[in-house]
């Protein structure tokens, strides 16, 4: 039995926000920013919460397709507009999915992939969400985010590289397709802290917590290098797995960081840069997003087609990363 993917949907915040804009906020400009990640432009929700831009992802994926079959909501997210109730449930709600269970997930930029593979487990296990109900024939996997809330706009070597939106994947169950052939995953462990971001909650009055750092912290450098030698190993895996080469992929849609973190992956794995997926110049890195963003865009290229192999490789704080190879 396979899981495919049978409907692809994004959203993102009608604000655009150029890097000239952001030169406006700190001492940066148009020429080190685009030279030095790729980035062009995101967009910043400006009156869209993130549940909107989930919502609206997630009609277009689902487009016609009967919603009383969707079992599962998954949305992936390290910005959810509140911590209870989850955005899930929201969009569970606001979309009447009324068969369907629903629960966030965080694992940072890696949060799609790992929805996906908890996706496609529950559904080919024959998991059924509640009493009488059957066993989840189609799962709904949203990645969105509103990172804008999270960035130090103070920061120049990092405040160039966020923005909002959101990406949506109904998955189904179909036993006569492929779907996704493998999918490996890795947690490694941040010991030196290279990518956090604290949350700040009430004291106690039994004990006073240290003041933690609010924004999206990085150290790019050390970032950059994590993501080029996880790609590789995540990726390698996933293949290994599905028992392909490298060379059987025909599309490879990478998390969307840093154009020169693709360029240097790409060389890593021996393979063109016209296989890859590149659409952070339009939107830069929105986190779990990025993923069902980018897959959405190669999939309105019209260059996929129906066999097609696809490496979908996620990485970011966590440390996680993640590969799936799926079959178009
Ligand atoms: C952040 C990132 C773009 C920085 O690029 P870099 O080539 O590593 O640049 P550096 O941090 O070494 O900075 C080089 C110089 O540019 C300066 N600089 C940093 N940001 C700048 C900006 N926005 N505009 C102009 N100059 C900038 C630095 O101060 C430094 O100056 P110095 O040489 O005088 O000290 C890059 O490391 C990156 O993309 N990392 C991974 C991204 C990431 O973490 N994503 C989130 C996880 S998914």
């Amino acid at each position: 039995m396979g899981v495919e993917i049978v409907g692809l949907g994004k959203c993102l915040p009608e604000k655009v926000v150029t890097n000239d804009d952001i030169s406006d906020l700190v001492d940066t400009d148009h020429t080190w920013i685009i030279e030095r990640t790729g980035i062009e432009q995101r967009h910043i929700a400006a009156g869209e919460s993130g549940t909107d831009l989930a919502c609206k992802a997630a009609e277009e994926a689902l487009g016609n397709i009967d919603r009383d079959s969707i079992g599962l909501v998954l949305v992936a997210t390290v910005t959810p507009d509140a911590m209870v109730p989850v955005t899930s449930a929201q969009v569970k709600m606001r979309l009447g999915l009324d068969h369907a269970v629903a629960f966030d997930i965080n694992a940072a930029c890696s949060g799609f992939m790992y929805g996906i593979w908890c996706a496609e487990a529950l559904m080919k296990n024959g998991a059924a969400p509640g009493a009488g109900t059957m066993n989840i024939q189609r799962a709904l996997v949203i990645g969105a985010e509103r990172l804008s809330r999270i960035t130090n706009w103070k920061e120049r070597s990092s405040c160039i590289l966020f923005g909002d939106g959101a990406g949506a994947a109904v998955l189904e169950n179909n036993p006569k397709r492929p779907g996704i052939l493998a999918t490996y995953l890795k947690n490694y462990d941040d010991q030196k802290g290279v990518l956090t971001c604290g949350k700040e909650y009430h004291q106690t009055p039994f004990y006073k917590d240290e003041n933690q750092p609010q924004h999206l912290a990085l150290r790019g450098k050390a970032v950059f290098k994590f993501a080029v030698n996880s790609i590789e190993e995540v990726t390698m895996e996933a293949l290994k797995q599905a028992g392909l080469e490298l060379d059987d992929i025909d599309w490879f849609v990478p998390h969307q960081a840093n154009g020169r973190i693709m360029e240097a992956a790409a060389k890593r794995l021996n393979q063109p840069i016209e296989k890859f997926q590149i659409s952070i110049n339009k939107s830069a890195n929105v986190s779990s997003a990025s993923i069902p963003m980018a897959l959405y865009d190669l999939s309105k290229t019209g260059k996929m087609e129906k066999g097609d192999k696809i490496a979908v490789m996620g990485f970011g704080g966590g440390l996680c990363a993640a590969a799936a190879i799926i079959e178009w």
